[in-house]
């Protein structure tokens, strides 16, 4: 499977030099770096916003604003997108990151907890076009739901990691509170009659949800 990933890396559109600044940076400064969508499923997310021609974009889950440049710098000139991130310690990390991908105008970082942070934006009255949801697996269900009526008809909920290594095809489930998180949130969307949706076995897996 890393060969295959390393080959289609090879033959998509090379990364920004913002991007790789950020993944390198990244790597330098967190100890976390596994947590970057990284090239392929970032130019995926490039495109996802360049197709439905999507202007106004909510992510869950900045961390070092990888995903955030990728869907940012695919937005046309009056589009926006709004970034939650609950740790602060990445603020200075993720402002340069905007700043050298000449984003600053575009995303706006809002630091706290992404549940409070959709709650003010719902209460200024903002839609999108775009929901992508990779904050904390746990809580998929209660951003699902938090999220669902600021969503255009037509428009995307995408939702990370929903694979989980495989876990979720586990029987039995392993008991683990992400595991179970991420499984009852794919067993809700399945069911959910007002929406369309497609989990696509990109690395970690992506849903791709579609709301009538
Ligand atoms: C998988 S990383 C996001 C990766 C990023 N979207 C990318 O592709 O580069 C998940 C991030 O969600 C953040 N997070 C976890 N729980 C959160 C919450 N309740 N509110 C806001 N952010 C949260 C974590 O701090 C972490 O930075």
């Amino acid at each position: 499977m890393e060969q295959i990933y390393k080959y289609i890396e090879q033959h998509a559109t090379p990364e920004s030099e913002a991007l790789k600044w950020v993944t390198k940076q990244t790597h330098i400064r967190t100890n976390h770096a596994r947590m970057l969508s990284g090239s392929i499923q970032g130019q995926l997310m490039r495109m996802l916003v360049q197709m439905t021609g999507a202007k106004d974009i909510l992510e869950l889950g900045t961390f070092t604003g990888y995903s955030a440049i990728c869907m940012g710098s695919a937005l046309p000139e009056d589009g926006h997108l709004d970034t939650l991130e609950l740790n602060d310690e990445l603020e200075d990390l993720i402002l340069e990151g905007f700043e050298r991908a000449g984003l600053s105008e575009v995303i706006s970082l809002h630091i706290g907890d992404c549940k409070e942070s959709v709650r003010k934006l719902a209460a200024e009255g903002k839609m999108y076009d775009i929901v992508y949801m990779d904050a904390n697996k746990r809580e998929y269900c209660e951003y699902y739901d938090l999220v669902f009526d600021m969503v255009r008809p037509g428009g995307l909920i995408l939702a990370d990691n929903v694979i989980w290594d495989g876990k979720v095809c586990q029987d039995p489930l392993p008991q683990d509170k992400q595991t179970l998180g991420i499984a009852r949130f794919n067993d809700m969307v399945s069911k959910d009659r007002r929406v369309e949706s497609v989990i696509i076995p990109l690395r970690d897996g992506l849903n791709i949800i579609r709301k009538k």
